[in-house]
């Protein structure tokens, strides 16, 4: 234990000091000054607790507030709510339908719209994106009659990137978001201040000049015309979809929606045309080259790797895979690229979702296999740009029951595959090895990141290290071994029962993680590229290799992995084959997006009974 921690502080003490530092408070990559503001009860009224949902949260719980989430529900649950709670003020991050006039014409209710001031409708980022507009940005407005028409209470600007409407909204959206709820709250809070103590300056929100309202994206607006569109446009308009509700097209002559669009350099065909396959991903022709297409949802079914949903027709498609690990040159699809540099090597995988299906942990495990073997001393685990890693793939674990096949074989294979990617990991004893997590991760995704020596987070990034949300699932991925060195046996309890998220600092604070940086993910990436290379030049990198490698020796005497995943693998068949079906009802309602019928007790603390959320 004691070498273990060393090598933690060896390898990141001076960075993880100097970042908290520099940072301050600053949950999701967000400052927060605690105490600026009384406390107020603030309700949290959202369609989900999606990470927008859960960066507020942590952000508001920082500053002091005390908060509590509804889910939107029904107009009866959220006059409920209000009246359990009596807030002092309502915030909706994500809502799909208006707040009824008796809960806004009684409270001030704050809107967060992912759109510049004057945008309004239900598709603001889908229109930004397909009109390559330069900038675009989020406004936090008070609900009233007409929809995104109150007055603006907060509002901010940032560069649009091109990237996918889901990866905007996880990054650009988020941060701009949260500190605009916050300064929202910080006018609010003056204006009471100024009702009670009239020498305080109020703060008064304004119309904006005009508004522009934007309908709904309908399908034959984001149609792609396979004999005309360019790549450049079929890229976007896959991008302006994605995560929901993609663009409605066929492929083998069957109707499908089709997301995670790859741009490809080099290959050619008839437009519109299937060409290759590689692994999960489809290339198809356009009429100036070609894109890759990694995801689809056919008709009446689950979004799913391309390969996988078209399986049988995949049957006559070429494969082209590429000849090895090392990063292509150029555009192409590539899920897991290997460099190197300077004494580091870096891993990348970068997995739609951050869901990872038993193939891709497999072949994950050979390229880390390959890469534990270079003659580097250090190695990164990058992960993806919008997640590092969310555990099992869900929804490729229900394709098998779907396919006539058992989705509790397929959950087992999974979770098997997982943990000898992470075993791999543990047992690493060439390089001291760093998961440098830019993205958010959850479930057994923590716990692979976990399996590194060390953990590095991006400061905006949210971790749900725990298994519970998914119909009480034990987890495994050497979970009980790696967690309770880290934060304590009663630290990991707790942790596992209270299935918050935690916000990068947090993370940091209680041990699970090492160091926290900040930046985009670019900045991190380029940060996490010099700290390494710092480490691997170190005289004594040797030494703290052998030190890790004993502290791992002493572990492994003490109590062996096997024992640890023996243990785990115990619960997870009772969870997967045993007589409570919690894990497999939980499972299809998150892959087929059932609408929740109530708030996890967990969220809505004033629905809490029993005082232990207080
Ligand atoms: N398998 C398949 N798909 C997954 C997934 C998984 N393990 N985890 C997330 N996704 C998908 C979601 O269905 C969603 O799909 P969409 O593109 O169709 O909308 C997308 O990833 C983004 O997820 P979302 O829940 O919107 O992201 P978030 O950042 O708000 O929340 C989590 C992140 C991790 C809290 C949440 O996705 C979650 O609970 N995932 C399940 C984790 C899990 O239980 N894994 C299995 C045990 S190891």
């Amino acid at each position: 234990m004691g070498g273990w921690m060393n090598i933690a502080l060896l390898g990141c003490d001076a960075l993880t000091v100097e970042s908290a530092a520099r940072l301050g408070n600053t949950p999701c990559g967000v400052s927060v000054h605690p105490g600026d503001n009384p406390p107020m009860r603030i309700l949290l009224l959202t369609h989900a607790y999606n990470s927008l949902t859960q960066c507020i949260d942590a952000a508001l719980r920082a500053q002091g507030h005390d908060t509590s989430v509804e889910f939107d529900i029904n107009d009866a649950v959220t006059e409920e709510a209000v009246t359990l709670y009596q807030p002092d003020l309502v915030v909706a991050p994500y809502l799909r339908r208006a707040i009824p006039k008796s809960v806004w014409s009684q409270h001030i209710c704050l809107i967060v719209h992912p759109g510049i001031e004057g945008d309004r409708g239900p598709s603001a980022l889908d229109w930004a994106i397909t009109l390559q507009v330069a900038q675009w940005g989020v406004t936090v407005l008070q609900a009233e009659a007409d929809m995104d028409a109150g007055p603006v209470w907060a509002s901010e600007r940032f560069d649009l990137r091109q990237a996918s409407k889901g990866s905007v909204y996880r990054h650009e959206v988020t941060q701009a978001a949260t500190r605009c709820v916050l300064l929202a709250v910080q006018r609010f809070a003056a204006s009471r201040t100024t009702a009670s103590n009239p020498a305080s300056v109020a703060w008064t929100p304004q119309r904006p000049a005009s508004t522009q309202w934007q309908p709904l994206m309908k399908q034959p607006e984001r149609a792609i015309d396979w004999q005309r569109d360019e790549s450049a446009t079929v890229l976007r308009k896959i991008r302006a979809a994605d995560g929901f509700p993609g663009v409605a097209d066929h492929l083998f002559d069957q109707p499908c929606h089709l997301f995670d669009a790859w741009p490809e350099d080099t290959l050619r065909g008839a437009p519109g045309a299937v060409i290759v396959q590689r692994e999960t991903a489809l290339c198809r022709a356009t009429v100036d080259g070609a894109v890759w297409i990694g995801h689809v949802k056919r008709a009446g079914s689950i979004k799913l790797p391309a390969t996988l949903a078209f399986a049988r027709e995949c049957e006559d498609v070429p494969e082209l895979p590429l000849p090895d690990w090392w990063r292509a040159q150029g555009h192409t699809w590539q899920d897991i690229a290997y460099d190197e540099a300077d004494g580091v090597a870096t891993l990348h995988f970068e997995f739609y979702n951050g869901a990872m299906s038993t193939h891709q942990c497999e072949r994950l495990r050979e390229a880390l296999i390959w890469a534990q073997q270079r003659p580097t001393t250090v190695l990164v685990l990058t992960g993806g740009h919008d997640f590092w890693s969310n555990g099992i793939h869900l929804n490729v674990i229900e394709a098998a029951s779907i396919q006539g096949g058992s989705a509790a074989d397929e959950s087992w294979r999974n979770i098997n595959a997982m943990n000898d990617l992470a075993l791999e990991l543990l047992c690493n004893q060439r390089q001291l090895t760093i998961a440098a997590v830019a993205g958010n991760t959850g479930a057994g995704g923590c716990f692979l990141a976990r399996a590194a020596d060390l953990v590095w987070l991006r400061e905006a990034v949210l971790l749900n290290p725990h298994y519970k949300n998914m119909g009480n699932l034990y987890g495994s991925e050497y979970w009980t071994y790696s967690l309770p060195r880290r934060v304590g046996h009663e630290g990991a309890r707790a942790i596992m029962r209270n299935r918050q998220p935690l916000s990068a600092q947090a993370a940091v604070a209680t041990g699970f993680a090492d160091a926290c940086l900040p930046g985009t993910v670019a900045a991190f990436q380029a940060a996490v590229k010099q700290q390494a290379q710092n480490m691997a030049l170190a005289p004594d990198i040797q030494a703290q290799i052998a030190t890790k490698n004993k502290a791992r020796e002493q572990a492994e005497a003490a109590k062996p992995l096997a024992a640890y995943r023996a243990e785990e693998m115990e619960h997870m068949r009772r969870n997967f084959y045993g007589f409570d079906p919690s894990y497999h009802v939980a499972r299809h309602h998150f892959v087929y997006k059932t609408l929740p019928s109530w708030t996890p007790r967990h969220l809505a603390r004033h629905r809490d009974t029993t005082g232990h959320l207080a």
